[in-house]
């Protein structure tokens, strides 16, 4: 039998779990939901502090969340709740999410294992994929794109953090056919983007009064936007990607080149984007003439988008900006859970962005 969405647990609520709640998805998932009326989180994992409350480790969440710490057994996670957000690395997650779905679970899955469509992609750009047989039921979460099969969807694949901003930056342009195949993604992210898990390259004297590419041309969350931008253009489309690391908590901040097969008109593009994102909750065009800056978003479920076209260059330029851990993490796997269960799509995320 399949698991109603709607199924309330004690108090009206609908029991949710999450797994890796430590981490910095996993803690925005706990900050997001705490504030989410329809909800009751009854289950959250961690390997390392199981057994200590989730407020222990994050006293943030004192006295708004005080849920005790298991490790990952899934078929705890379904006893527990109609809904699990899992927040793992990839791998670990397709297992997790295999046994969730064989419970008749709805999953949320915030890795990266369920993104690509074909598994030889996935092989390519990870490696060997244990639940590929899963591929097909998964939705990719991104909700201007996907609405209406979100809203059906047993498993979503919540789509990565720099993909989010690269994807819906020229998405509209893909969809008139306007831009040429190719295009360049220049991205910088803050360091949350990577997780918490210490290493070298992210301590303190590495990260700070610093500012790094990385991984460029093979980063793995090119093929994501490659996926996406070819169905949206109905042809494939190539992306070069230059991903850095910028000494910030959060946020990325996307600059996109590219190639317009003609000149715009005076305000066609504007008009262009504020159609397609007509009556978008989260999606926010910046006016002509300015840009946006990755403090604009900062906590808050928006994407903020700017477009200068140069004409000396032919060449428009679409900058981005999100806070990672929301719109290109937790808060886009609440807007996809909100969709889910026909509940208002901005349930919880109405935050504003934190300036300064
Ligand atoms: N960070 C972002 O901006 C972002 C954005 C979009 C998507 N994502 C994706 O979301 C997922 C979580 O990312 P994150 O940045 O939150 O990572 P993270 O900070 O490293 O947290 C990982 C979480 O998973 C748990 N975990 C790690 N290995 C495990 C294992 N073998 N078995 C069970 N639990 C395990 C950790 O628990 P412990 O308490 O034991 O460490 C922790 O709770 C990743 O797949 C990532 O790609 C992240």
């Amino acid at each position: 039998m399949k698991s109603d969405p709607a199924k309330k647990g004690s108090g009206g609520t609908l029991p949710v779990a999450v797994l890796g709640a430590t981490g910095y998805a996993g803690v925005e998932l706990l900050r997001i939901l705490a504030r989410h009326p329809k909800v009751k989180l009854t289950s959250v994992t961690s390997q390392q502090y199981a057994g200590k409350r989730v407020s222990d480790v994050y006293p943030s969440l004192a006295g708004k969340c005080d849920v005790v710490l298991e490790t990952l057994e899934p078929e705890k996670a379904a006893a527990a709740a109609e809904i699990v957000f899992a927040a793992l690395p990839h791998e670990t997650s397709a297992d997790a999410v295999a046994s969730l779905l064989t419970r008749d679970k709805r999953v949320i899955d915030l890795s990266a294992d369920f993104r690509l469509h074909d598994a030889k992609d996935y092989d390519r750009w990870y490696k060997g994929h244990k639940a590929p047989h899963l591929l097909k039921d998964a939705v990719y979460g991104l909700t201007e794109l996907h609405r209406k099969e979100i809203a059906g969807a047993r498993l979503i694949a919540n789509p990565g953090c720099y993909p989010t901003g690269a994807i819906l930056g020229v998405a509209p342009l893909f969809a008139k056919k306007l831009a040429r195949n190719n295009i360049v993604v220049d991205a910088k992210s803050g360091t949350t983007g990577a997780g918490r898990s210490a290493s070298v390259d992210l301590s303190f004297s590495e990260v700070n009064e610093n500012f790094k590419a990385y991984n460029v041309g093979v980063h793995r969350h090119t093929p994501e936007m490659e996926q996406e931008l070819s169905e949206v253009a109905g042809e494939r489309v190539t992306v070069l990607f230059a991903p850095h690391l910028v000494p910030m908590n959060r946020g990325i901040l996307s600059t996109i080149y590219v190639e317009l097969k003609s000149a715009p008109a005076d305000g066609e593009l504007e008009k262009l984007y504020s159609e397609f994102y007509r009556g978008e909750p989260f999606v926010r065009l910046v006016p002509p003439g300015q840009l946006p800056q990755a403090k604009d978003v900062r906590g808050s479920n928006d994407i903020a988008i700017g477009l200068r076209y140069d004409a000396r260059t032919s060449r428009l330029v679409v900058v981005t900006a999100l806070d990672n851990l929301v719109k290109g993490a937790a808060g886009q796997a609440v807007e996809n859970m909100n969709v889910m269960c026909g509940w208002p799509e901005d349930e919880a995320l109405r935050e504003l962005a934190l300036v300064p």
